[in-house]
């Protein structure tokens, strides 16, 4: 009888192991089978790198989707890259598969930024950071950030009056206090703020040098800022812990989360990776959307006009800013709302992001290797005329319909998808109201050409001035 089990139990092994081996291999030669998808991988080592910046990557992305379509292979900074062009691609790798593709940064920025920031984890870690993170940013949690945000745009705007600015560095400056206002609140010390700001600009500047270890370089002296920023905010936590209150900015969601035990659920080091984390995330970004918004404005006197006229009747309701403008009002802005959208689609300053397989991934017949970079390119989508009609005409008014599903990603899709989106389209919002309510512009130079810082920007910043003018009979130079 036992004889018999014995026999049965490895009749069944062996099935079932035959069946899994049968299993395996039939995966392994369907996946040889696969090809990879079409395109030219250049010179041994430095592949189409080359390439890429011999002209404006844009046109580089452009001109390989025109020849190999949706989606193209290459070679660019020392990594094999698969390309995806289609809303359905940057669907598949950043929503339904996002599981097969994990995020992917250079060691040095890494490094610069701290390893335990969100964008860099994918899994268990990341979700618990994102959930504080979005919690922190919902439209119910930034309304209160209104009057402040408006105080920051009055006294930046009244210090630029009348000076020639270069406008892309001017809202960095801009960006950087909301950043640092969201995230330390209103009532952080003045001391911390410069100190901050001090260290914070010369993280910026070492962050996209050549990483070295020699002393005097930018890179250098970048990692020393970014140790300095970690001891002020493990003293701005120590301080907090001392007066043992409950804040309601990101430090204090950071702070009050805890664990089943009872115990901060992140470590002193992983927030402070993660305030450097979202400061990165949130200043250039929206800095350089900032400035292709003027720039967009001033080419386009009579949308300009338009815009300000939406913006004046706010104004006046408010007797001429006497009184605060509100997260209402800020909702109401239609046709301004349609003018960030369309600069969104229009700049694209994120063009693509980068993933990388985590295993041999097969999409529409063609095989992603595992450890090969994937990018959606949201450019190439935004400006696709199957989606956008005349793609390359700045037109608000394409966005008084809803587009398709996935064509418009300015602020990604997916488990990573950008977390301050509201409060980014907020302080533009804002922005707009008091610049077009106030202030004449006056943009300067040849300002047709894009450089890039990393993210595309209007050549040499927009140099530009902003004279303020009176639209009214009262004045708000009071509440500044
Ligand atoms: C116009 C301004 C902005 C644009 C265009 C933008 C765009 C994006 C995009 C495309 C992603 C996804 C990247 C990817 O999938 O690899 C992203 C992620 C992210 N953004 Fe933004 N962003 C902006 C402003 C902000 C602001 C103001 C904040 C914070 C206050 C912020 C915080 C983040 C964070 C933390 C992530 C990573 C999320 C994660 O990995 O789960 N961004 N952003």
């Amino acid at each position: 009888m036992e004889m018999a089990y014995i026999l049965i139990y490895t009749v069944l092994l062996v099935a079932i192991l035959s069946y899994l081996f049968r299993m395996k291999h039939k995966r392994k030669t369907h996946q040889m089978k696969l090809k990879l998808p079409p395109g030219s991988m250049g010179w041994p080592y430095v592949g189409e790198t080359p390439q890429l910046y011999s002209q404006d990557p844009s046109l580089f992305f452009a001109t390989k989707e025109k020849r190999y379509g949706e989606i193209f292979k290459t070679h660019i900074l020392g990594c094999p890259c698969v390309m995806l062009a289609s809303p359905e691609a940057a669907r598949f790798v950043l929503v339904t598969q996002a599981h097969l593709f994990k995020p992917t940064y250079p060691r040095s920025k890494e490094k610069m930024i701290g390893p335990s920031a969100l964008f860099f984890h994918q899994g268990e870690y990341h979700t618990r950071v994102r959930k504080m993170v979005l919690a922190s940013f919902t439209p119910e949690a930034i309304k209160s950030l209104v009057p402040d945000i408006e105080k920051i745009v009055l006294s930046m705007l009244s210090a630029w009056d009348g000076h020639l600015i270069t406008t892309f560095h001017a809202m960095k400056q801009l960006t950087f206090d909301v950043g640092v206002l969201t995230i330390f609140g209103s009532r952080i010390e003045e001391r911390y703020k410069k100190e901050l700001k001090k260290n914070y600009f010369v993280v910026d500047k070492g962050y996209n040098s050549f990483p070295t270890i020699f002393p005097g370089t930018l890179y250098k002296k970048a990692i020393t800022a970014r140790k300095e920023l970690s001891r002020i905010f493990h003293e701005i936590i120590n301080e907090r812990r001392k007066e043992g209150e409950t804040r309601k900015d990101l430090l204090g969601y950071f702070m009050d989360t805890k664990n089943e035990q009872g115990t901060q659920l992140l470590t002193d080091d992983q927030i402070s990776d993660n305030i450097i984390g979202i400061l990165f995330a949130a200043q250039d970004t929206t800095a350089s959307v900032l400035t292709w918004i003027i720039k967009y404005l001033y080419d386009n006197q009579k949308l300009l006009e338009a815009v300000k006229e939406e913006q004046m009747a706010i104004y006046e309701s408010n007797g001429c800013g006497s009184q605060p403008l509100t997260w209402g009002q800020t909702r109401s802005m239609a046709l301004t709302h349609r003018v960030i959208l369309e600069s969104l689609r229009m700049a694209s300053i994120i063009s693509f992001t980068f993933r990388e397989a985590v295993a041999d991934v097969e999409y529409k017949g063609y095989l992603i290797p595992k450890g090969w970079k994937v990018m959606p390119l949201f450019r190439n989508i935004h400006h696709n005329p199957e989606f956008f009609s005349d793609p390359q005409k700045f037109d608000p008014s394409r966005f008084l319909a809803s587009p398709k599903p996935n064509t418009f990603l300015p602020f990604g899709n997916g488990t990573h998808a950008c977390p301050g989106n509201e409060l980014a389209k907020l302080e533009m919002f804002i922005f707009i109201h008091h610049l077009v309510t106030k202030y004449r512009l006056e943009v300067f130079g040849s300002h047709n050409e894009v450089e890039y810082s990393p993210f595309p920007v209007p050549t040499r910043g927009l140099p530009a001035i902003f004279r303020s003018e009176s639209n009214c009979n009262n004045d708000d130079n009071l509440r500044r």
